[in-house]
């Protein structure tokens, strides 16, 4: 008789995650072309920057060393006053951020740790998180894992709706569970998949949502601001949390993994007092603190200007990609009755929308036709809802135009084109 091995209930619910299917089917069709991937374009990653940097730091053997021992857990300080004045800048904050106390802000292993912690922080089993619909995946297991009840915000084309959000706290309130709510999280640029930001007027508004609903516990707002500098057209948005001036309600999550390297993984929370510690000491639990020398690196490129400049080539790399994704939707999608598609103006996706009836997910025929007769993958929309979210829309599809070149993304949408065209039963 073999001895059962007993997983906990968290690793249970950790179960089925949507991120490690779709990596398991990136391996299997990995003779596609994939406007799947969400990884950051190969050829932009910044070698030389990094080597120098690195470089640079072990030059001296004595302050090598240091670097290269432990940090501490929310990152050293000197460290945390260079991300600050550098989200002042982002801020177009006027005295560099300097009454935002260092202890306010936590170094992390890109933003997916902050996310994680912060819901182990709120979530008993059965709390609950509001979402905007669709949203990032990944997040959505995490809500899972923790136990936590995800109920998703209608959103348009300006982001989560502050009145739908108002309504769904509202019907709480009358079920008598607004005691439940812990978090309103809210991707606000450029959303991972749907490539849509949180409009200027309606940011104010969901911030003043989730505090007048705090009434016998505060509700946070996680703003996660990943794809903030990857902006393309129009003027940067300021962050929900810039509004929030009391700075008892935004979480703010940035990160440096798509506009620098996501192998160094650095990013970093600002948080409100109250949550501080719960969220350090869960961190000194996990790791006591996040790779010292990456933190270094990051702060080393902040400071002499090298990341400034590479954001630049950055943008201008993906503006091109992001144009030729359009461009080659509109040629190929022409004559396809009942398609759309967002023009996002920054991050990493395009969000496109197929009439009702034609469903998407892994199992779907225009899945099997795309990858298995086409040759191209892409991201189930479906993914982007709780599973079990009854009016969870079965008709969309995130397409990256992160990893391939620009012949790679007009190649892969009119295999895409192919593929729909044939389950739709048109020419
Ligand atoms: C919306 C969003 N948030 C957070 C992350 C986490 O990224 P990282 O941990 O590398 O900062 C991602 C990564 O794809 C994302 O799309």
């Amino acid at each position: 008789m073999h001895p059962v091995l007993r997983l906990s209930e968290h690793a249970q619910r950790s179960a089925d995650q949507a991120i490690g299917f779709l990596m398991q089917q990136a391996v299997e069709n990995a003779d596609c072309i994939s406007l799947a991937a969400g990884l950051v374009d190969e050829q932009s990653l910044p070698v030389e920057a990094a080597r120098e940097a690195v470089a640079e730091l072990l030059s001296d053997v004595a302050a090598g060393r240091k670097i290269l021992q432990y940090g501490i857990t929310p990152g050293p300080e000197p460290l945390r006053r260079v991300f600050r004045s550098y989200l002042a800048e982002l801020e177009k904050h006027p005295d560099g951020l300097k009454d935002l106390p260092l202890s306010q802000l936590m170094l992390t292993t890109g933003s997916q740790q902050l996310l994680s912690l912060v819901s182990q922080a709120l979530f008993n089993p059965g709390d609950i998180c509001l979402i905007a619909a669709p949203t990032y995946f990944v997040f959505i297991d995490v809500l899972q894992a923790a136990g936590a009840r995800i109920i998703p915000v209608h959103a348009d084309e300006n982001g989560m709706c502050p009145e739908a959000l108002e309504k769904t706290l509202q019907q709480l309130e009358t079920e008598g569970q607004l005691h439940r709510v812990r978090l309103v999280y809210v991707v606000s640029y450029f959303e991972n998949p749907s490539g849509i930001s949180v409009s200027v007027e309606r940011r104010p508004k969901l911030l003043e949502m989730t505090q007048r609903y705090s009434r016998s516990n505060r509700i946070l707002l996680l703003e996660d601001a990943a794809y903030r500098e990857l902006i393309y057209d129009g003027e940067p948005a300021p962050s929900i949390w810039s509004f929030d001036k009391t700075r008892e309600t935004v979480i703010l999550a940035q990160t440096f993994s798509k506009s620098f390297s996501p192998g160094i993984r650095v990013g970093f929370g600002v948080l409100p007092q109250q949550i501080v510690k719960a969220v350090s000491d869960l961190k000194g639990n996990e790791d006591f603190g996040s790779a010292h020398l990456n933190q270094h690196i990051v702060a080393r490129v902040l400071k002499n200007g090298v990341y400034a400049r590479h954001v630049e080539t950055v943008r201008n790399s993906y503006r091109q990609k992001r144009d030729a994704m359009l461009a080659a939707a509109e040629r190929e999608f022409a004559d396809v009755p009942g398609v759309s598609w967002v023009r996002a103006s920054g991050g990493m996706y395009v969000w496109m929308k197929l009439p009702d009836h034609v469903e998407t997910g892994f199992s779907s025929e225009l899945f099997r036709r795309a990858t298995q007769v086409d040759k191209v993958m892409y991201v189930p929309g479906e993914l982007a809802y709780p599973v079990d979210w009854p009016q969870r829309p079965r008709c969309e599809m995130r397409l990256s135009f992160g990893v391939q070149s620009v012949e790679g993304i007009e190649e892969g949408i009119r295999r895409l084109a192919r593929a729909v065209k044939a389950v739709m039963g048109i020419g």
